[in-house]
């Protein structure tokens, strides 16, 4: 293998350059030439791409977002869109392609690397974490510390004020964040897509909370579809128990920063093994840590097969906060 190329691709998080840095070091220590591509599979289609040599990836392992740029791009998603992306990789002499994402990224690349001869590898990059084939995603730990900071932050204000809050943090359609920035931040209750509640149990053990004497409690919520659904649950218990309440959506502050150093080791070890993947002419796969070792899953499996939050952290809130 003597050229790849390499992107990221959906939304961006923290630890993806620190990723960037040690794929370009790793190929160029193995006299492979890489190549950046610009805003994702977006950029591929339109051949927007960037050198990458040793001092473009000097001083980026702290930064978050990512030097590439990203996009979500619908026109990849079409047979028309891959056509003209494998005609600018096949353009640049691209024989391997490593991609920086989430599910959204893989069902993109498993399609890619069925239609065209480059060796396609994955490296699970998303603050969401629910990607299928590693015990954690690119981002996750600083996203979770994120919305953890906030958490501790408004239990100041809620118990000045004797209050009840809803925390909206982000995951789309897992409560990965908000199981771990729940348990971490001590949260009364946890609303999550893999445990539905109702707002009538919630109610009643709010209510039993706040009989026994609580004056405060928070309610991490996932977001749902639409971010913004925890106002509609704060009404909803309001009109029920006569609580009062405030809400604090995090929303996007939650994919920003500096990665913590465990979503730059991972993305270190990560980004290494991906290039070593290809050097041995291994494509087809996801990278990822399962028990501290590297694993490799077919692409398929890491958006197929649906990966869910361990339940014992899940048994652990409602003991905890009782
Ligand atoms: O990348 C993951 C994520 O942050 C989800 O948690 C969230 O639902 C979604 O992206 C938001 O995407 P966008 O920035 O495109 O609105």
């Amino acid at each position: 293998m003597k050229r790849v190329g390499i992107l990221t691709s959906g939304g961006d998080a923290p630890g993806m350059n620190a990723c960037i840095r040690a794929a370009v070091r790793t190929s160029l220590a193995n006299d492979v030439e890489i190549l950046g591509i610009r805003r994702g599979y977006a950029g591929l289609i339109q051949g927007e791409t960037m050198p990458m040599e040793r001092k473009t990836v000097a001083n980026i392992i702290q930064q978050g977002g990512t030097i590439l740029g990203t996009a979500r791009s619908e026109e990849f998603k079409t047979p028309e869109g891959r056509t003209l992306a494998i005609r600018n990789l096949q353009k640049e002499g691209l024989e391997g392609l490593i991609l920086i994402g989430g599910d959204g990224t893989f069902r993109g690349g498993t399609l890619l690397s069925q239609e065209c001869g480059v060796q396609v590898v994955g490296i699970p990059g998303t603050i969401d974490n629910d990607v299928y084939g590693t015990d954690y995603t690119i981002g996750f730990d600083t996203a979770v510390n994120c919305a953890l900071k906030a958490i501790d932050r408004i239990r100041d204000t809620a118990l000045s004020h004797d209050r009840l809050f809803f925390v909206e943090v982000m995951g789309r359609h897992t409560g990965f964040i908000a199981l771990e920035s729940g348990i971490s931040g001590g949260a009364e209750e946890l609303i999550i897509p893999e445990a539905p509640v109702t707002v009538a149990s919630l109610c009643s053990r709010l209510e039993r909370n706040f009989e026994r004497g609580k004056k405060s409690a928070i309610v991490v919520v996932a977001e749902s579809e639409q971010p913004g659904d925890s106002f509609r649950i704060a009404r909803e218990v309001k009109e029920k128990t006569g609580i009062e309440s405030r809400v604090c959506v995090l929303g996007h502050i939650q994919r920003g920063g500096s990665p913590t150093a465990r979503d730059r080791v991972l993305a270190t070890k990560l980004g290494m093994a991906a290039v070593q993947a290809l050097l041995r002419g291994k494509g087809g796969c996801m990278i990822g840590e399962v028990n501290w070792q590297i694993a490799h899953t077919p692409l398929r499996d890491t958006w197929e097969k649906g990966k869910q939050p361990l339940s014992i952290l899940m048994e652990m809130i409602k003991i905890l906060s009782d």
